[in-house]
């Protein structure tokens, strides 16, 4: 079969390029021709790996014509400006969660992407995991019921890996909320189908010397009726994913001899020099990481039906029936993100809309800014930029 590849400009080769990095090499329907980006050493890496072009700084990377859609995945502080600017220069967008920081940032990225008539796709998310659509898809065939609550839960290391300063500001998007919450709260979403209408939620902000959010607990209510709560840790000692078959989030084995290497890191290290911790993390080289054997995931999940309870794992869905256990198997990850490289693909060549639209990211948004509301007053929040899954039909 002959198809054109995309061809792709990255912004930011930092962390989160890394991590998309196996994804774009196992997949032929995407060709890395450009990158913008500060550091010089990430631009030279780009250039000897891929033969790619490169830019200091990504109003020259939108002047490139051989660029169809672009990867923004610089600080989230960035996404409204850099999605603004490849909209009005015709780019089809993929902008890594959260969509931005606030509402109104959030908003002028979809205006932008409608007027420069481009795809706009917030991902990746651990709402693409192939796990998360197979028990999307079970709910929503009713064959157990009604869904009636979720459950969704994560233990993590999160505030002790190495941090850039913004990353420890809630202003400036730092925090476990923007950056964690915001996949729970996706997952979720796609699990329910309808519309989220009020979350009530309560904040930890434990730790002065890392003064930002780093737990949280919340309970989000639907249109359907059902209900969910969604708690994470960034301060765990406990790590959850050992109730995921000690698979970690990107899906790969997890050493136990790697216990505690987070925070170990972080004590041998005078302040300053964490940011050049986390520069050590960016891309400076094509690196093989270990091989995914499952599906990513962000932590435990359970749906409640009326006759079973579905529990996320990183192959599937385990289905706990009336009278009956057994357990379904997602489709075998073939390659890394699949989910988010078919969305993009079906998008830019197909014209199809995933789930995960621009107007998806601003309801997971709306929602992240909800939980920072509530826990400042105490009162629930009403959801007002909500949106359901396009194919739910309504309660069954
Ligand atoms: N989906 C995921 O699995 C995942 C994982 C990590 C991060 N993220 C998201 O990716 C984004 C980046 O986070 P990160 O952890 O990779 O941060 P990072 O600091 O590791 O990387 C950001 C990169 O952007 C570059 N940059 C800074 N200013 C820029 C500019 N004006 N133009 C172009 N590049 C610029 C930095 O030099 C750096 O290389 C955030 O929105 C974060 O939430 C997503």
């Amino acid at each position: 079969m002959t198809f054109e590849p995309i061809r792709l400009g990255v912004v930011g080769l930092g962390r989160a390029f890394v991590l998309m990095l196996p994804a774009f090499r196992a997949d032929p329907r995407f060709r890395l021709v450009a990158a913008a980006e500060p550091r010089a050493e990430s631009r030279s890496a780009f250039e000897s790996d891929f033969g790619g072009k490169t830019y200091s700084d990504i109003k020259e990377l939108c002047t490139d014509p051989r660029i169809e859609a672009v990867y923004i995945a610089s600080p989230h502080e960035f996404h409204g400006d850099h999605a603004v600017l490849a909209a009005g220069a015709g780019k089809h967008l993929l902008v890594d969660k959260p969509l931005a920081i606030n509402l109104s940032e959030g908003g002028r990225i979809i205006t932008a992407a409608r007027a420069g008539g481009v795809h706009l796709i917030t991902g990746p998310s651990h709402s693409f995991d192939a796990p998360v659509k197979l028990a999307a898809d079970i709910i929503e065939s009713g064959e157990f019921g009604r869904l009636r609550m979720i459950q969704a839960l994560n233990y993590t290391d999160f505030l002790y890996r190495p941090r850039r300063p913004e990353e420890l500001s809630t202003a400036s998007g730092g925090g476990v909320i923007f950056s964690q919450a915001v996949h729970q709260i996706d997952v979720v979403r796609l699990l329910a189908g309808s519309k989220a209408t009020r979350l009530v939620a309560m904040t930890g902000n434990w730790d002065a010397a890392r003064p930002t959010e780093g737990a949280f607990s919340a309970l989000m209510q639907f249109e359907s009726g059902t209900f969910a709560t969604l708690t994470y840790s960034g301060y765990a000692h406990f790590d959850s994913d050992l109730w995921m078959n000690n698979i970690s989030e990107l899906g790969t084995q997890k050493p136990p001899a790697a216990y505690g290497n987070a925070r170990r890191t972080l004590a041998q290290v005078p302040h300053p020099d964490e940011i050049a911790l986390k520069t050590a993390r960016t891309y400076m080289c094509e690196t093989e990481g270990p091989r995914a054997t499952e599906h990513e995931h962000f932590g435990p999940v359970i749906a409640l039906c009326d006759h079973a309870d579905l529990k996320l794992t990183p192959s599937g869905v385990e289905i706990f029936a009336d009278t009956s256990r057994s357990f379904r198997a997602a489709p075998a990850p073939d390659r890394p993100r699949g989910g988010v490289l078919d969305a993009l693909w079906g998008a830019v060549r197909a014209d199809e809309e995933p789930i995960q639209t621009g107007e998806w990211g601003l309801a997971s948004l709306e929602a992240c800014q909800a939980i920072l509301e509530s826990a400042r007053t105490g009162l629930p929040v009403g959801l007002k930029h909500q949106i359901s899954v396009p194919s739910w039909k309504g309660t069954p």
